[in-house]
């Protein structure tokens, strides 16, 4: 299917579905195991670059390590979250943080469901599911990722993993306030290749209807946000797509320059 007949068939869904193209979009970094004190000077300088109110959310993931002074640096300018959590709220689990922890350092969201978590970690759809509701019990929104291995694409099995994986890991009772989907292809994060338009447009669309099917007509007001070497370049062009709803930027996030460019292409809606 070309951009274009893909545009046209998301945009029928939609209508379908409902407002999924109209919500203010959330521009997400997750940086990973990535940074020490001397990094907080990014955060600072996002800090700068974001004065004049941008047009969509933001959200920067530092590492746990640095949650508590990237508060002080982000205060009123954008959000923080964590990149993982445990389901229980305490307890003997050592190495592990509970999304009340987050929360008490100044996290308002956390990622649940990475694929690094899913791949490095054993995680399967329950324990995601658990993380999320753990998150919701904290105050926290939940990002829970989700997304097909290159050997899951070409097989021709992209949409119902992707599907298989919101059924499992996505609470029933989700709502718009604490939930965000990230769409994350495993085969295009740190990668630098994205998958075309096209297989971006059909994905959300086949996204947003799963999860109006589980969540009802709130589903409609889900973000959807795509993932999977966003960078400045292609940032708009991604982010301009139907049904888009934001991103979640991993390596490009590390860099104020290149992260407030990204944020620059966000849409308010
Ligand atoms: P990337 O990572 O932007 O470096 O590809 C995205 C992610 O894993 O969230």
């Amino acid at each position: 299917m070309s951009g274009q007949a893909a545009q046209a068939a998301a945009k029928k869904a939609c209508g379908e579905t409902g407002r999924g193209m109209n919500l203010r979009q959330l521009i997400a970094g997750n940086w990973k195991m990535n940074g020490l004190a001397a990094d907080l000077a990014e955060l600072e300088a996002l800090k700068r670059g974001l004065a004049m109110a941008p047009a969509c959310d933001v959200l920067v993931c530092p590492p746990a390590s640095l949650l508590a002074r990237a508060a002080e640096a982000a205060k009123g300018a954008f959000a923080l979250g964590g990149q993982d959590c445990h389901a229980e709220a305490r307890g003997a689990f050592t190495g592990d943080i509970s999304a009340e922890m987050l929360k008490d350092a100044g996290a308002s969201a956390v990622i649940v469901g990475h694929s690094e978590r899913r791949q490095f970690h054993g995680e399967r759809d329950q324990d995601v599911a658990a993380k999320a509701r753990a998150a919701w019990r904290a105050g926290l929104m939940a990002i829970i990722c989700i997304g097909e291995t290159e050997a899951e694409r070409d097989a021709g099995n992209a949409h119902p993993v992707c599907g298989g994986q919101i059924g499992g890991s996505v609470p029933k009772d989700a709502t718009a306030a604490n939930t965000a989907i990230a769409y994350e292809p495993v085969w295009a994060i740190g990668t630098g290749r994205t998958p075309s338009e096209a297989d971006v447009v059909a994905m959300h669309a086949h996204i947003r209807r799963c999860v109006v099917e589980r969540l009802g007509p709130i589903g409609r007001d889900v973000r959807i946000l795509y993932g999977g070497s966003v960078k400045p370049s292609n940032a708009r062009a991604i982010l301009s797509l139907d049904d888009v709803n934001g991103a979640l930027v991993g390596g490009a996030s590390l860099k104020a320059r290149d992260f407030l460019e990204i944020v620059g292409a966000g849409m308010p809606h």
